[in-house]
């Protein structure tokens, strides 16, 4: 992670400040009309080369800026906005799935993703498959002809389960050589691993999280090195109206010169409430994936650099779902909602019956987003939240 120089790189990022005027922070710039020079030039510009622009939607030089810095945070070529993560999501699948294709998805993949492959594109035509995240031979059994995309998520969505990603993609060429490989990224953030190092072909982020680091932001990205797959991603963006803001743009902008110290102190956060989680009587498994023993620990190791600041409790089978749910509202400095990445440490009880289809599985987990408090102040809210069930 450091070795990069990636705070250095996101905050000295290179810009044209107007002549005369330097300042860390680049203007806002806001627009629906960008006004054109003559007809020749209308005629002329093609926003998707990125060096020019058309129309407010498709991009101003704030959001151009962003774009840039995230494509130099994870080593992508081109970057396009999207106004959420789940945007982000969605725009990969409509830009590249048709009817009769399938999809693959991890167990452990965002509810919500699962949901539209469920709804919408099985209303379209388009097939899909769940494999389990940690089993690439059960990956390569789901392939077939008509695998067109296969999503990754690691570490994966409240169990966080930490794949093999260098399996997964392997299963992937080798059996299906015409499907193109997706990964949320939101959860490395573009710092605990090298996607496309790895070999993915398309990566997206909930901007929403670390990125912005605020809590106030939604946002999304996708990041693609191909030029071909651009181009196809930037058609399906234009005809699609994922405008974003540009405060909010400013917002996120702003977080990325932070994110590399959030994200270190979040880690760092996470780990001494696992390890103190560790130690709790009532917790039968803390899940995080720089713990050994927690599932996919030997591939976080293998390929991460740092974690997300992310953990999910696993309780005694006398810790039904009524007294996980009496613990979670007994919290007072974590606060019950979704999402994670924000100042805020926040909760979530899950039934895992209710978010995994392929095993056998049961029990209240509560999923934990560390925030930005001291650890200490933390690991005693979740001391008096216990003893008071
Ligand atoms: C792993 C992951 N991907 C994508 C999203 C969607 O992001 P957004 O909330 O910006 O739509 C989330 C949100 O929680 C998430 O956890």
């Amino acid at each position: 992670m450091s070795d990069r120089k990636t705070a250095a790189e996101l905050i000295h990022h290179p810009y044209q400040p107007p002549a005369g005027f330097a300042a860390p922070v680049q203007a806002v710039h806001k627009a629906s009309s960008i006004f054109f020079k003559d007809v020749a030039e209308l005629q002329r510009v093609r926003w998707a080369d990125r060096d020019a622009y058309t129309y407010g939607l498709h991009g101003t030089p704030t959001t151009f800026a962003l774009e840039a810095r995230l494509a130099s945070l994870e080593g992508a070529n081109h970057v396009l906005l999207a106004p959420s993560g789940l945007a982000a999501l969605n725009l990969v699948n409509q830009a590249f799935l048709k009817c009769g294709d399938q999809l693959l998805l991890p167990d452990n993949v965002y509810g919500p993703s699962r949901n539209a492959a469920r709804h919408e594109l099985a209303n379209w035509g388009i097939t899909h498959a769940i494999y389990d995240p940690l089993d690439p031979a059960d990956l390569a059994a789901k392939l077939s002809p008509a695998t067109r995309l296969v999503w990754l998520e690691a570490a994966g969505s409240v169990t966080l389960e930490f794949p093999d990603l260098t399996g997964l993609i392997a299963a992937v060429r080798a059996n299906a050589p015409q499907a193109l490989i997706a990964l949320d990224h939101t959860w490395g953030a573009g710092l605990a691993f090298a996607p496309f190092e790895l070999g993915v072909d398309l990566t997206i982020h909930a901007l929403t999280k670390y990125p912005s680091g605020g809590g106030d932001v939604l946002m999304g990205s996708v990041g693609v090195r191909d030029r071909g797959l651009y181009e196809q991603l930037a058609a399906a963006h234009g005809r699609s109206g994922l405008g974003v803001g540009a405060n909010d743009v400013e917002l996120v902008l702003r977080g990325l010169a932070t994110l590399p110290l959030r994200y270190a102190a979040q880690d760092a956060a996470a780990r001494r409430v696992a390890a103190w989680a560790q130690t709790q009587t009532a917790v039968a498994q803390v899940l995080h994936p720089a713990l050994p023993g927690s599932p996919g620990h030997e591939y976080w190791a293998r390929h991460c650099t740092a974690a997300a600041g992310l953990l999910t409790l696993r309780f005694q089978p006398e810790w039904n779902r009524a007294r996980v749910e009496a613990m979670a509202d007994a919290l007072k400095v974590f606060k019950l909602a979704w999402s994670w990445g924000g100042p805020v440490s926040l909760a979530v009880p899950y039934e895992l019956a209710h978010i995994r289809s392929l095993h056998r599985n049961s029990g209240t987990v509560l999923r934990l987003a560390i925030g930005l408090e001291e650890p200490e102040v933390l690991i005693a809210d979740l001391e008096q939240a216990l003893e008071s069930v």
